[in-house]
This record gives C-alpha cells, structure tokens and sequence, in this order.
C-alpha cells in the first residue's frame, strides 16, 4: 500500500475531484482491507469515483425551478438540453416530463463520471426513495411498477441518451450549442470550477439558460452567469459581455491555463459597463440566500449539509444534523449524513447509533453498508 496515496492523488488529479486529508484517510484505510495486487488502477479509479462523489439524487428536486422551467419551455418549439453529472439518471427524465407537459420537442442529454450511474440511468428503474417527493397519482401518470422498482414510461425514454465521461475532459464534438445546461451539485466535486464554467460557457448557446442547484453559490459563476430574477437564482442566463467572448473555447480537456483569453475579454468589455451593472447579480443571489436560510425546505437544508460537508465544514454540518434529526427523524438519509458526519468527529458510538436508524429505515443503500464496514473493521 506504500505508493497508495499517491496513485489516489494521480487519479484525483486526472478527473479534477478534490477531496480533504480526512476522507482520502478513511479511504486509504478502507482500501488497506484490499489485497494490493488485485488493486488495478481500473478497479481503483471505480472505487474513488464511487466513493468520493455522492450520487443523491431524485425526481423533479428543487421543484420550484422545473415550475419555472415549465413556463421557459413555451418560449421555444425545440430544446437541445445536457444535464452534467447526472447520477442516476432522475434529473434528466425530470426534465422530459416536464417538456412534454409543456408540449415541446426536446433531445436531451445525461453524463455522468460513475459508469454505474449511466447504467442505472439507461434501465430507468427507481427505489422507492428516487421517488419519494412524488404524489400517487405522479407516480401512476410517470412509472410503471415492476417488483418494487419505480421504473421510468418508456413514452419519457424518448429523446433521452446518456453517456459515461468526465465532464472536465469530454469532446462534445458539438456543431449546434445547448440551449440549457444542467450543472447542479457537480461542482462541489470539482477542483477546477472555473475551467468547468468556462466549458459551460463555451457549449451553451447566448440566450441558453444554466441550471444550477438550489443553494450553490460559486463564486466564478457570476463573472459569466447571472440570475434570471431575485425570485430564480438557480436559473442563470450568460451575462451579455460574454457574447463577444471567442466561441471557439476548445470543448476538449481544459487545463487551467486556457482560459487566460477569455478572462483577457471579459476585462476589457467590463470596462464599459457601469459599476452598478457589473456588481448587480452576485448580492441580489447572496441576499436571497440570507433569507432563504430562515425559511428552507427539507431539500434545501440537505443540500446545505452536503455543501458543509464537501467544504469539511463538519461542527457546522453537525449542528445542522441534530436538528434536522428532530425535525425529519424518518429521513434515513439525515441519519446516513450524521453517522459520516460522526465519523469525521471521531464519535464512534454516535456514528453507531446514527447508522442503525439509517439502515432501519432503508436498507437497501449501498453508502449506509460502506460507512458500516467502516466502523467494523476499525
Ligand atoms: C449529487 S449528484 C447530482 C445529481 C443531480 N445533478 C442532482 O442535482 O440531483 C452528483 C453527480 O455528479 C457526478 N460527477 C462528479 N464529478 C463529475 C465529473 N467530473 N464529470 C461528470 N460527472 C461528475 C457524480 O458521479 C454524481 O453522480
């Protein structure tokens, strides 16, 4: 295991992850239980994809912006859309179904770094809890139930694709652009957020739409990106000075030192702009924030934990934990989030107790049983 970490770092490096000292350690630890020689860098790269990245997802989250999304979609007859990190595949089929509420042609496209994920998200069959947000009859109108699997009409399959890769290096090939880009909960994964917003920038076409999750907040979004209104921060369109921007950002792997041109633009296009124009976006999205965070839904709250957690944030995500447990004790993915939460604090017994509420309540998720084997095998 000598040169472990340094095989891990490489990998970290070659898909731009981040991860903190603590993680990459319980990792390391877990691989230790692993005979080195059937450790190929395949099998390696597949367990720090799995591990490191969290694939959470489920049908129409954040609600309010498929609301909106509804009323975008009668603007135009056609949408050519791209959902990046699209985990199982729930995001994307959200989107279907809301174009064809909205009576529009669509092709859509998921990718995704986990090759598992896309085969999941390419059945379109579901648990329980993908759909959990879902109404009786939303469930009746949009799945078929087949052995206690959720699993997606093939009436929403339509116009769907899904590819394996990692957005930091894949080749869209693309002649036309897309008109709206899904990036939500991708970038906390991500140690080169500003060459990924470049990407974006350079795919999407001038009055596309990026979607990004509910709570994020990058600051290097809002160079290029702002608001569509106070009351959808989620909902972004490209700042106009970046029309003059060169489009031919390359859509190959990027490294850091690309996007010096297009910063070279934006500078000398920000000079003609007025103070009040260039600053107006970034505090009317931290305002909104600030009052949201009185007033949050269960998702928001949850989403708000994995930002804490992905920056090691973890006495803040903590204190939120607790009282979230009170609040939705029947959560089972509150009780996952404590016990590595619990871990990361070294409260062994807690992260004990706070795992078998999770599995009590679900049973069946792969992320309960690592963290469990963890405790185990300490
Ligand atoms: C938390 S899920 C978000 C799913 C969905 N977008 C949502 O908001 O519900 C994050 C997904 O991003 C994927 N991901 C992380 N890094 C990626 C990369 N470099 N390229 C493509 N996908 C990536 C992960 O595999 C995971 O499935």
């Amino acid at each position: 295991m000598g040169d472990i970490r340094k095989r891990i770092e490489s990998i970290l490096k070659r898909y731009s992850l981040k991860s903190n000292e603590r993680t990459l350690d319980r990792f390391i630890y877990l691989l230790s239980t692993l005979d080195e020689g059937d450790l190929t860098d395949r099998l390696l790269e597949n367990l720090i994809i799995e591990n490191l990245t969290i694939g959470e997802s489920y049908f129409f989250r954040d609600l309010g912006t498929f609301d909106k999304l509804k009323t975008i979609f009668k603007s135009r007859p056609f949408w050519k859309i791209l959902s990046i990190g699209c985990a199982k595949g729930e995001e994307v089929y959200s989107i279907a179904i809301t174009a064809q509420q909205a009576s529009v042609d669509y092709q859509i496209m998921g990718v995704d770094v986990n090759v598992q994920r896309i085969f999941e998200a390419k059945s379109g069959c579901y648990r329980f809890w993908s759909v959990r947000f879902l109404s009786e009859r939303e469930i009746n109108n949009y799945f078929v139930v087949k052995n206690n699997m959720y699993c997606i009409k093939e009436e929403y399959k339509k116009n769907v694709t899904f590819s394996n890769g990692n957005i930091t290096e894949y080749n869209f090939g693309i002649t036309e652009k897309f008109d709206i880009i899904f990036l939500r909960r991708v970038l906390i994964y991500l140690d080169n957020v500003g060459d990924i917003i470049r990407k974006v920038l350079s795919i999407l076409k001038d009055d596309g739409y990026l979607i990004i999750g509910n709570g994020e907040y990058f600051p290097p979004l809002y160079e290029y990106f702002e608001p569509i209104s106070p009351s959808s921060i989620a909902i972004m369109k490209k700042k106009a000075q970046t029309f003059l921007l060169d489009t031919s950002i390359s859509t190959n792997k990027l490294s850091s030192s690309q996007p010096n041109r297009t910063r070279e633009v934006l500078s000398v296009t920000n000079t003609y702009m007025s103070e009040k124009a260039r600053n107006s976006s970034v505090p009317a999205f931290k305002n909104t924030i600030n009052d949201l965070h009185g007033n949050l839904s269960f998702e928001e709250e949850l989403h708000l934990v994995e930002n804490y957690i992905s920056q090691g944030k973890f006495n803040e995500s903590y204190e939120r934990l607790n009282v979230l447990s009170v609040k939705y004790p029947s959560q089972y993915v509150v009780w996952k989030y404590k016990a590595l939460v619990e871990l990361e604090l070294l409260l062994k017994d807690k992260a004990r107790e706070s795992l078998k509420r999770a599995l009590f309540l679900n049973h069946a998720d792969e992320e309960i049983w690592q963290l469990k084997n963890f405790i185990e095998l300490r």
